[in-house]
């Protein structure tokens, strides 16, 4: 567990160096090493399953616009009982067919066994093929997704870069090495200036405005949207990031991607969290689940800074203890899976067992 922390720990010093593009990237990476950790493994999927796709509205708030576009899923009925729930996992800013083993695997297929579910895993408007803008579709070839079942991955890679480093200035140097060899390994055929660059409007990653682009959507969402720029703690306060790298940074970079005529100045944060509630939602029938590592803490309702959070029955509060990120997510029937996950899926089966009783009446 303490080579996990410390993984984090330089993952995130990682960032001083590296731009919001790469740093999306370096993140799915390690999404994907915890995929092999707890060995969600590819498998061919059965072709009943999916994918569908269904004509979604383009615009849910213009009543005279009746325009759809065809939006991606699919479905796992095989653990249904009459009167089970649906397991309804929207993938997020991702290609979704990266995440089909959630079908029979992960937290949706355990929830589905113990409580007699479908599973559906949803594909996020504007990712991978779920695109409302009509152009040809292109093959999904993201790095992460090139991993093969038994490869070790990037993370096993990482921690084996340090084997051999006992003393403090070893470990700088495996660091270092480490380093150099992923910068190359990232840049591909890019010049190293055009891929970690951030200045220059003609990079590819600038003006390549091709769809099922994960990283471009994922950065439109957060140069309007979100923001969630992983920038350095406040002053006084430990960083372990360059407190050069400030939501000035990040922001600059969103007007050699867009149009400056849809950008404002900064995202639209303070509206987001006014309209959705942010740290201060209130509702029945959620079930917060956090890892007390994760590097997302701070957004989420487990933030340190957040507004105490009771558990109560109608909506419990677990913090993971030394978990990183969505380390719940993470059930096969073939691994031992450790015991503070095994403890959460117990409460969250439970929960979610008691509320569907009363379904009717609540
Ligand atoms: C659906 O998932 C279950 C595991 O939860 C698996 O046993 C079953 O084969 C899957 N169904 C299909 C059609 O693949
Ligand atoms: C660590 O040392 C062993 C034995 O000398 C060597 O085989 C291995 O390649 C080294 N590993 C790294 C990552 O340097
Ligand atoms: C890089 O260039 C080589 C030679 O031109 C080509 O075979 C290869 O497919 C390119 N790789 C990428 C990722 O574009
Ligand atoms: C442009 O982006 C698409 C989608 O990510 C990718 O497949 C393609 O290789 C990129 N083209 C160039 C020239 O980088």
């Amino acid at each position: 567990m303490a080579r996990l922390i410390f993984f984090w720990a330089i993952a995130l010093a990682l960032i001083s160096i590296v731009n919001a593009t790469t740093l999306t990237r370096l993140f799915k990476n390690q999404f994907n090493s915890k995929r092999n950790l707890f060995a969600l493994n590819k498998r061919a999927l059965s072709p009943q399953l999916g994918p569908f796709t269904f004509p979604q509205k383009v615009d849910h708030f213009d009543w005279n616009n009746h325009a759809t576009f065809p939006q991606r899923y699919w479905v796992n009925s095989t653990n249904y009982r009459p009167g089970g729930p649906i397991i309804f996992f929207n993938v997020g800013e991702s290609d979704a067919s990266g995440f089909t083993d959630y079908l029979i695997e992960g937290e949706t297929s355990l929830l589905a066994q113990r409580l007699g579910g479908v599973v559906i895993v949803f594909e996020h408007r504007y990712y991978g093929e779920s695109n409302p803008v009509p152009v040809p579709l292109g093959i999904p070839v993201s790095f992460w997704q090139k991993t093969e079942p038994g490869d070790p991955g990037p993370f096993e890679e990482f921690c084996q870069a340090f084997n051999n480093a006992t003393t403090p200035s070893a470990q700088v140097a495996a660091y270092a090495s480490w380093t150099t060899a992923y910068a190359a390994n990232a840049c591909q055929n890019q010049t190293q200036d055009d891929y970690f660059g951030t200045h220059d409007p003609k990079a590819s990653k600038c003006t390549n405005t091709t769809l099922n682009n994960d990283d471009r959507s994922w950065l439109w969402q957060t140069c309007l949207e979100f923001g969630y720029w992983q920038t350095a703690a406040p002053k006084g306060h430990l960083t372990l990031i360059s407190r050069l790298v400030t939501p000035d940074y990040f922001q600059r970079q969103c007007q050699l991607f867009f149009p400056v005529s849809i950008l404002s100045s900064k995202p639209r944060t303070n509206y987001i969290n006014e309209k959705f509630g942010g740290w201060k939602l209130e509702a029945d029938h959620i079930f917060w689940i956090n890892g007390e590592f994760d590097p997302w803490r701070s957004l989420s309702v487990a933030a340190p800074n957040a507004p105490t959070r009771l558990s109560t029955e109608k909506s419990p509060n677990v913090l993971i203890k030394d978990a990183v990120h969505v380390w719940d997510a993470f059930w096969s029937p073939t691994t031992t899976i450790p015991e503070p996950i095994v403890e959460v899926h117990n409460q969250l089966v439970a929960s979610l067992s008691g509320w569907l009783k009363n379904f009717n009446t609540i």
